[in-house]
């Protein structure tokens, strides 16, 4: 018996690896965090399957569900929103299947912020502009900021920005980065990526609060600030220039195309 922990995607069914909608289908027991995974997901749980919501479960209720299904020798699919390597309170369960024994294995989703950049039609890092991605977010009741992490050291070096979970303090967050970026930067938010509510606002960063605030759209966003995010004077890459050599294509030969 396997804990099959397994990145669902943004929210769009077809977002979901292949590897995680196979692990899900060989799966008798699903448990899932119902408020960010899209229903459709679960079709793919064999017929009786037991389909739990943990969005309502304390973590020791989540742990019992797991314990249950190794006593009987069946395999969990165990879902969670985006990839599991962020914002998913993987490590607390996985420490939790340590003391008790019990396999585990981790099948990676599409993150949140891949999604959204990608409903952006950007990339977040452009050359010689911005060649850093900072994930991350504010603090909040279940998790408060480690000390050394403070937005203003991270605005401190231009990066591009992809603020999860705080779209309820984007004016203050705003105001916070203006002195680093300025107000002219250009920011964007984007509301439920992928899903069929998809909602995108773009502005200035000093723009963002009232325009955010003129819809009501819930909290499942990401704030992105960064020059990256509507770049048109940059130089290209160097990797693709017809006279740069590398290791495919020896003294800039011509080439089939990127890779
Ligand atoms: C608990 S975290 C989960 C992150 C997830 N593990 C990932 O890989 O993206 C939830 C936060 O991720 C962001 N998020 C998740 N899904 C999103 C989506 N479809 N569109 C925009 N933001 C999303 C929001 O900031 C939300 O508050």
């Amino acid at each position: 018996m396997t804990v099959h922990f397994i990145g669902a995607g943004p929210g769009a069914a077809d977002l979901i690896t292949v590897r995680g909608r196979d692990r899900i289908a060989a799966c008798p027991v699903c448990l899932h965090a119902g408020s960010l995974v899209a229903p459709e997901i679960l079709r793919w749980c064999p017929p009786g399957a037991r389909i739990v919501d943990t969005a309502p479960l304390s973590l020791d209720a989540i742990m019992a569900e797991m314990q249950a299904a190794h006593a009987a020798g069946l395999d969990v699919a165990r879902l969670h929103s985006g990839d599991l390597s962020i914002w998913s309170a993987l490590a607390e369960q996985l420490r939790r299947l340590d003391g008790l024994g019990i396999p585990y294995t981790l099948t990676p989703g599409v993150p949140a912020f891949a999604a959204a950049a990608s409903v952006l039609g950007r990339e977040l890092t452009v050359p010689a502009l911005a060649q850093t991605v900072v994930l991350t977010r504010t603090s909040g009741r279940a998790s408060p900021m480690p000390e050394g992490e403070r937005l203003a050291a991270f605005a401190a070096t231009g990066a591009t920005l992809a603020i999860h979970l705080s779209i309820h303090v984007v004016e203050s967050l705003t105001a916070e980065l203006i002195p680093f970026y300025g107000a002219d930067c250009p920011a964007a938010v984007v509301f439920r990526a992928t899903w069929p509510d998809e909602t995108v606002v773009k502005g200035s960063l000093a723009e963002i609060p009232q325009l955010v605030s003129a819809k009501s759209l819930g909290r499942t966003a990401i704030i992105f600030v960064g020059r990256a995010l509507d770049a048109q004077n940059f130089r290209e890459s160097a990797l693709y220039a017809a006279d740069y050599d590398r290791r495919f294509r020896p003294n800039g030969a011509v080439g089939t195309g990127p890779s």
